[in-house]
């Protein structure tokens, strides 16, 4: 058994829509390929997203009813999901880009043959939704029809991931009747794997322990098999707004990032759009939201998670949020951290393996110092701190966009980016705030983003990993050939191009202690790079980029001794030159797929280390 092909510009023989309960007027190409997953998989229903809020009152009638969900009665319309214990993360080592030839996935990527991989898929999926709906969600990434935007369609069996996708994209008849006439579009199937026998009692959170996470960059589908968590799931996001569409931005000249999006506004009458590239765990979701400290200024969110950018005629570079909502981590989100987060979340919000209250309230570690009395973990049993955690350390929320008190009032339409930044965890050596010499540069120094590793993910903690411009997991292509797609893109961009920053609000002092206060007072930061876009503020040129001149970077009112600003911008040469063996060790894995621009960028910067 084959998984089927995605749809072509000649349709296989035509189906009558009746018979997949399709929509009046959907395109046949469309209802011909549902109806050949459905043959595959078998389900009891098939039911057509439409994206109305009577669409959603009924998934969540379904799932209180399955006990997949449970009211959250201290805030109104908010549920509470808790997920099979093992199903509870994006699953890397079980996700796959199936190029035909391997070096297009490249060295960073699981590669699997495509032909073989249909087969193993076709098995799965075989007979794989019996006894249970089958959801067709046609979706627009960006509004529909908009000049940056790009629709899908995914199938799935999971109510649970409707529900999501509501939220996270525009799903339902817009979307599916822009798809006329068109096979520009990309099909995405997704199935827990848990049919259901006739008279066989269902779960909470079916799933299967067997999973794929499959990608097949020339064709544009994707296929994904036994989980229902996250960006395993909901394959609007990772899979198809960075995985496939990274391939589709290579090869139509643009851009799909892992990277939150904002506007900075002063009083005055500046205007700044940045858009930034951190790894997970680095506070994008803070950072789009942040309420600056330093008078005038004003953050609008713009999104969190995920940009597309394309040249725009003007020459300049254009950026949407392709996204409707966001799905972000709970643990360490506060008042404190995130006001706007937790001001979004009060209603209207699926949560999904957080803890819950004795009083009807949601709980995760970081939203308060103290774990209240009687609290229920997120495993549904009574706290008890032998077991862990109270929430999964990747505990979620999903809320739609418009929810933020500080979404922009226009944040669904393009805007021209002044500033990309790169960020990660770094507890040594890398500044503050340094910006990229030139475009060339900027890439070389996205391409060398690295990061501490986190107590919630596998690996030793504080290790420092590469994670090239935080796509390392996302990027559906050879990384080298991403590299030098970016380098073509400067030169497209010219004179135009968004100036490049790196930051690192994570550098500890020698006690471990941070050196930086960050959240609000990460302004400051962000007014310094506005005033290197627009001319107005002093840099110093140093071997590693151009950082603050003297007074040119905004502390007052804060209380930072002199000492603690140094380190905060201290360059050790010695440690960097070790650290650029590591860099060169991590750019050979790629080969002839590395852009010499890339070598140039590093032997300059060894150079200038080596005569400074
Ligand atoms: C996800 O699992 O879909 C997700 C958003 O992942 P991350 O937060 O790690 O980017
Ligand atoms: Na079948
Ligand atoms: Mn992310």
């Amino acid at each position: 058994t084959l998984i089927p092909p995605a749809p072509t510009r000649s349709a296989a023989k035509p189906v009558k829509p009746g018979s997949v309960n399709a929509p009046e007027g959907a395109d046949p190409r469309v209802v011909a390929w549902v109806a050949s997953v459905a043959e595959l998989t078998e389900p009891a229903d098939i039911v057509w997203a439409d994206g109305t809020p009577e669409e959603y009152q009924r998934l969540i009638d379904i799932m209180l009813e399955a006990g997949t969900i449970v009211p959250v009665p201290k805030r109104p319309n908010s549920y509470l999901a808790r997920s099979h214990p093992d199903d509870v993360a994006r699953m890397e080592s079980r996700t796959f880009i199936c190029a035909e030839d391997a070096d297009d996935a490249g060295p960073t990527n699981n590669w699997r043959d495509p032909a073989s991989m249909r087969q193993v898929l076709g098995g799965l999926f075989d007979g794989s939704m019996r006894g249970r709906t089958m959801y067709v969600i046609p979706f627009s990434m960006g509004p529909v029809g908009g000049p940056i935007s790009k629709l899908g369609i995914e199938i799935t069996d999971s109510p649970y991931v409707v529900a999501s996708m509501h939220a996270m994209t525009r799903v339902g008849t817009a979307a599916l009747e822009a798809m006329r006439g068109t096979t520009d579009w990309v099909p995405a199937v997704h199935s827990i794997g848990a049919p259901l026998a006739e008279g066989e009692q269902d779960v909470a959170w079916p799933c299967n322990s067997t999973r794929y996470i499959s990608h097949f960059p020339e064709t544009r589908e994707i296929w994904s098999f036994g989980s229902a968590y996250g960006g395993n799931a909901l394959l609007a996001k990772k899979c198809f707004a960075l995985r496939i569409a990274s391939v589709q931005a290579r090869d139509e000249g643009w851009l799909a990032e892992h990277m939150l999006l904002l506007r900075m506004k002063h009083e005055d009458g500046r205007v700044m759009h940045l858009a930034g590239a951190f790894p997970s765990a680095c506070g994008k979701t803070n950072l789009a939201m942040l309420q600056p400290t330093i008078p005038g200024w004003k953050v609008e969110t713009l999104g969190d998670d995920i940009v597309w950018m394309r040249p725009g005629e003007d020459g300049r570079l254009w950026a949407i949020n392709p996204e409707n909502g966001f799905f972000g981590v709970a643990p360490g989100t506060s008042e404190k951290t995130n006001a706007t987060a937790m001001a979004m979340m009060e209603h209207d919000t699926i949560f999904t393996n957080v803890a819950l209250t004795a009083d009807g309230d949601v709980w995760w570690e970081g939203m308060t110092k103290e774990a209240p009395e009687g609290l229920i973990d997120w495993q549904g049993r009574p706290y008890d701190p032998a077991n862990g955690p109270a929430a999964h350390p990747n505990a979620r929320f999903t809320v739609r966009a418009e929810q933020a008190p500080s979404i922009a009032p226009d944040w669904e339409e393009a805007v021209p980016l002044d500033a990309i930044i790169f960020g990660g965890r770094r507890p040594t050596q890398v500044p503050l705030v340094l910006q990229a010499r030139d475009w060339e540069h900027g890439v070389y120094v996205g391409s060398t983003v690295s990061s501490q590793q986190t107590a919630a993910a596998e690996g030793t903690v504080g290790e420092i990993r590469r994670d090239p411009f935080a796509m390392l997991p996302f990027c559906g292509y050879n990384m080298g050939d991403y590299f030098s797609h970016w380098i073509d893109m400067g030169h497209r961009l010219g004179r135009h191009a968004p100036k490049i920053f790196s930051v690192n609000w994570f550098r500890r002092d020698a006690d471990g202690g941070f050196l930086w206060p960050g959240f609000g007072e990460n302004a400051r930061v962000l007014e310094w790079i506005a005033g290197r876009v627009a001319g107005t503020a002093a840099g110093v040129d140093t071997a590693i980029g151009i950082m603050p001149a003297e007074g040119s970077l905004n502390l007052e009112g804060l209380d930072l001794d002199a000492e603690v600003v140094d380190e905060l911008f201290e360059i050790d040469p010695k440690a960097w030159l070790t650290e650029l063996v590591d860099v060169e060790a991590f750019f050979g894995q790629f080969g002839h797929a590395l852009p010499t621009g890339l070598v140039r960028q590093l032997n300059h910067v060894r150079w200038r280390l080596e005569h400074v």
